[in-house]
């Protein structure tokens, strides 16, 4: 196994284990607001901190970049730790119970090796470049499908830019027209890990993170499917618009989604 992976597999698993430890015990969480509806707890500091010290241990030189913490600037800028210690943080405080640690190395800004790992569910989705993806050691397919007619989409609404709500209801209301169903999960990280395991068949979110979808890009395209932007190319590290399917699906989903951009969006 990819050196690499394997600590990425020991961070992700060490992080995942304290979240699902705090899902426990409720009272313990302190929740706050960093932006507009935009949530921390104290659980996703934790969490990141001791995934950064598994990292720092076998990797002192590397580069971090945290969604809490920001950019730890290493020695080494060329290889960067990409982590979100909690993706999913809304559910969690709700307890709705459906999160993930989400961890990427990419090296001279290629995705080298991603984890995602779902605590509760025990699953862990994981990719090193041109080597597959795997699901508990399991081979990952995404799914087949030829157009949009029968299938499942998974999507985020954009709750923290709510000025984009009319263009992207717009684009539902047509690709819901096409498909079968949409599922709003919580959790961007595992809506990319689900469209490698084929359990939806595509996904497209406004405005994410780096972090909320390095590991889940290189997911779904080990697993034989493909991610783009809103314009088909690949500036989603800047513009955080993405979309996700195999390639027959990535193309319905854009061809709607185009038609609709509003020029905000148009980059
Ligand atoms: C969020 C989740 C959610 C998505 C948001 C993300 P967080 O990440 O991935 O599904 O819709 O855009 O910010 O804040 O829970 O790490
Ligand atoms: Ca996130
Ligand atoms: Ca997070």
């Amino acid at each position: 196994m990819h050196p690499m992976l394997n600590i990425a597999i020991r961070a992700a698993r060490k992080g995942g284990n304290l979240i699902a430890k705090n899902y426990e015990t409720p009272d313990a969480i302190e929740a706050s607001q960093k932006g507009s509806n935009d949530f921390v707890t104290n659980v996703d500091r934790d969490a990141e901190r001791l995934i950064i010290d598994v990292i720092r241990k076998a990797y002192p030189q590397h580069t971090i970049i945290g969604e809490e913490c920001g950019e730890l600037a290493g020695e080494d800028q060329d290889i960067q730790w990409v982590i979100d210690p909690l993706d999913g943080t809304t559910n969690f405080i709700k307890r709705l119970p459906h999160f993930a640690v989400s961890i990427a190395v990419r090296v001279k800004g290629r995705t080298e090796v991603a984890v995602v790992y779902d605590p509760m569910r025990n699953e862990l989705f994981s990719a090193a470049r041109g080597q597959g993806a795997q699901l508990n050691g399991y081979r990952l397919r995404g799914g087949n499908a030829r157009d949009l007619d029968g299938t499942v989409l998974a999507t985020g609404f954009p709750f923290k830019q709510k000025q984009h709500s009319p263009t992207y209801f717009r684009m539902m209301e047509v690709l819901f027209a096409q498909c079968a169903d949409f599922r709003r999960t919580g959790s961007a990280a595992l809506d990319l890990a689900y469209v490698a395991a084929g359990r939806v068949d595509g996904f497209f979110e406004i405005g994410l993170k780096p972090w909320d979808f390095a590991g889940g890009e290189l997911l779904v395209r080990e697993a034989g499917g493909m991610v783009t932007d809103f314009i088909g190319g690949h500036n989603y590290m800047a513009t955080g618009n993405i979309v996700a399917g195999n390639p027959r699906v990535v193309k319905s989903l854009l061809s709607t989604i185009r038609e609709e951009l509003s020029d905000a969006l148009k980059r």
